[in-house]
């Protein structure tokens, strides 16, 4: 398969829901580090279901979503947020905000210069780019086992790992290199209690295309990567926590 017809990730809000709550649920720190102030206009970059926008809404800001998944955009439109359907590596905005904000998000544009360049055009001069996203070793667990399955079911490797997680140094160079002057940029390790729904769940939230390719060895490699992570990631009663480590910035447009 190329990389030209190879599956994309596609997201249910309703999945989302179900499996991945707790990335709203444990969004504060990260939402502290933005402070959203009355007035102020924001862009959620990768907005989601919008619950976690409707905080900095609730804040009194004005603020934007933004999410290039159509039932995304659907679910936080509902919730009365102004969300937009976009691609968060080709942005247009163009000196309108007075911060941007992403939250589990960035990891999910590879070409994070093109994510920068816009971010920085969209931004008053002095506003800020604050956000949270998978750094390097994130997942690495779960990466190397479903990487070793991945020829066992027919699957190429490399959806194993569509993601971008960077190391601090190489994401402040980045940021400095698109105009940002970096006040924080750390890795927070974060081992992450998966809800009832456990590595099935997440996998089926987060790797879609990864399953796609599997076709009808959906259901064997899910068995298999149970097995194959329950002495790492499953305890004594059950209960999966997966091995995230976040990358937590804030930046300056100068
Ligand atoms: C994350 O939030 O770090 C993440 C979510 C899904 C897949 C990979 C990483």
């Amino acid at each position: 398969m190329t990389m030209e017809n190879a599956p994309v990730q596609t997201w249910s809000a309703a999945t989302y829901d179900a499996n991945a709550r707790f990335v709203s649920d444990l969004a504060e720190g990260i939402f502290e580090w933005l402070a959203p102030r009355p007035g102020e206009r924001i862009l959620d970059l990768g907005c989601g279901d919008g619950v976690l926008t409707q905080r900095i809404a609730a804040a009194g800001s004005e603020v934007t979503g933004l999410d290039s998944s159509i039932d995304f955009v659907r679910a936080a439109t509902s919730r009365g947020i102004d969300a937009r359907l976009g691609d968060g590596m080709a942005l247009d905005f163009d000196g309108e905000f007075d911060a941007v904000f992403s939250n589990a998000a960035l990891h999910w544009m590879r070409d994070a210069e093109a994510v920068a360049t816009g971010v920085r055009r969209a931004l008053k001069r002095g506003g800020r780019f604050v956000g949270e996203f998978g750094g390097h070793g994130n997942v690495a667990a779960l990466r190397t086992a479903l990487a070793a399955l991945a020829p066992r079911f027919g699957v190429s490797p490399s959806l194993a790992d569509p993601w971008y997680f960077p190391t601090p140094e190489g994401y402040r160079t980045l940021l400095e290199g698109a105009g940002f002057e970096v006040a924080r940029c750390v890795l927070v390790p974060r081992p992450t209690l998966l809800p009832e729904t456990g590595l099935k769940g997440w996998i089926e939230t987060f790797m879609t295309p990864y399953l796609a390719e599997a076709g009808s060895a959906r259901s064997s490699v899910l068995e298999a990567a149970e097995t194959l992570l329950a002495p790492i990631l499953r305890d004594d009663k059950g209960v999966w926590t997966a091995d995230y480590i976040r990358l937590r910035f804030e930046a300056y447009a100068i």
